[in-house]
C-alpha cells in the first residue's frame, strides 16, 4: 500500500509492501530508468541525504528504504531506543529527491516462517564484529532481502560504516549480485564528530565528550604522518586522548588496518584506515579517518 508524504502530497510516494516498490520499480525500467538504491534505518542526517543526492546525480530514479533491522541488533543493544523519525525523513527524501521510501514493517520483511540469513566470512570477525556478534549477519541478511526487493543498478553506502561497506562490496562479489556499490565520503559535523543517527541519544555533556574519539583519530593520523611507524604506540597514543577526555568512557576498538581487508597492519604504508568504536553510556559511536602515506 503506498501513501503520499507530506501536508500537501507533494513528497516522494510511500510503499510499505515489497509489491508495491516490485511494482513502481517495474514501471521505472518501463522508462528506461536506472535504479539506485540508499537503504537506511531512519533518523536521516546530512551523511543519508548525501548518498540520495549521490544517486541522484548519478541519474538514477532513487529507492529509500527507511527500516530498523531487528536482525542486526544485539539482545542488550539499543533497538528499542534506536531513534525514529519518519515524518522528518520523508521530508528530508523529499528535498534530497527521492523518487519512492520503503518503509516496511516487521512482518514484510521477516514473515513468521522466515528462517535464512546470510553469514558473511571474517570481514565479519574483526573490529565491530567483536563487539556485536551477528550484528554484520544482520546487516547482510536484511541488505540481501532489499536488493532483492529493489533489484537496484547501484547502491548508495557512507564511508563511515567502513566496515559494513567492505562486507557488503564482498556479498556482492561472492553470492553475484547484479549491481555496484558506491561507497560515499563521510559526513562530519562542523566540530568533527561524524554524523550519525545515535547522535540524537547523547546528552549535552556527552555530545562534547564524543568529539574525542575523532580527536583520537586525528592524533593517530598526525602522528603517523609525522613518521611514526609502530602501530602500538599509535594505538596507545589514541587510547590516551580519550582517556584524557573521560577515563570512562568505553572503548570497543581502536585499530589501524588494511582498508580493503580490514587485516591489522604492522608496518604501516600506503592507504591505511584508523578506526574506533567507544561507547557514551549506553551510545555506541564509531567512526574512523583514511591515511595515504607518502612513499619513504
Ligand atoms: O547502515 C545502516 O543504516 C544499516 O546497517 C543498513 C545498511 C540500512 C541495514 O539495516
Amino acid at each position: 500500500m503506498n501513501r503520499s508524504v507530506g501536508s500537501e502530497g507533494s513528497g516522494p510516494p510511500v510503499a510499505t509492501s515489497v509489491g508495491a516498490v516490485r511494482e513502481a520499480v517495474r514501471r521505472a525500467r518501463g522508462e528506461g530508468r536506472t535504479i539506485g538504491f540508499v537503504p537506511t534505518m531512519g533518523a536521516l542526517h546530512a551523511g543519508h541525504t548525501s548518498l540520495i543526492e549521490a544517486a541522484k546525480r548519478d541519474g538514477h530514479w532513487t529507492v529509500v528504504s527507511i527500516y530498523v533491522n531487528p536482525t542486526q541488533f544485539g539482545p542488550n543493544e539499543d533497538f528499542n531506543k534506536y531513534p525514529r523519525t519518519l515524518d522528518a525523513d520523508l521530508a528530508a527524501c523529499r528535498s534530497a529527491g527521492a523518487d519512492l521510501v520503503f518503509a516496511p514493517d516487521n512482518a514484510e520483511m521477516y514473515p513468521p516462517d522466515d528462517q535464512t540469513r546470510v553469514i558473511p566470512g571474517p570481514l565479519a570477525a574483526t573490529m565491530c564484529g567483536l563487539n556485536r556478534l551477528g550484528h554484520f549477519a544482520g546487516v547482510c541478511t536484511v541488505v540481501a532481502k532489499l536488493f532483492n526487493i529493489v533489484l537496484p543498478d547501484a547502491a548508495y553506502f557512507g564511508q563511515k560504516d567502513a566496515q559494513q561497506a567492505v562486507i557488503i562490496e564482498r556479498m556482492v562479489r561472492d553470492l553475484l549480485m547484479p549491481l555496484r556499490i558506491v561507497v560515499c565520503p563521510l559526513v562530519r559535523e562542523a566540530d568533527g564528530l561524524a554524523m550519525s543517527s545515535r547522535n540524537a541519544r547523547l546528552t549535552p555533556e556527552q555530545r562534547t565528550q564524543a568529539l574525542c574519539l575523532y580527536r583520537a583519530l586525528c592524533a593517530g593520523r598526525d602522528r603517523l604522518l609525522a613518521g611514526e611507524q609502530s602501530t602500538g604506540r599509535l594505538i596507545a597514543g589514541m587510547r590516551a586522548v580519550i582517556m584524557e577526555t573521560n577515563p570512562t568512557i568505553g572503548i570497543d576498538y581502536l585499530s589501524i588496518v588494511e582498508p580493503r581487508t580490514l587485516a591489522s597492519i604492522a608496518s604501516p604504508r600506503g592507504r591505511v584506515m584508523l578506526a574506533g568504536a567507544i561507547r557514551l553510556g549506553d551510545v555506541r559511536l564509531i567512526d574512523n579517518l583514511l591515511v595515504d602515506l607518502p612513499e619513504r
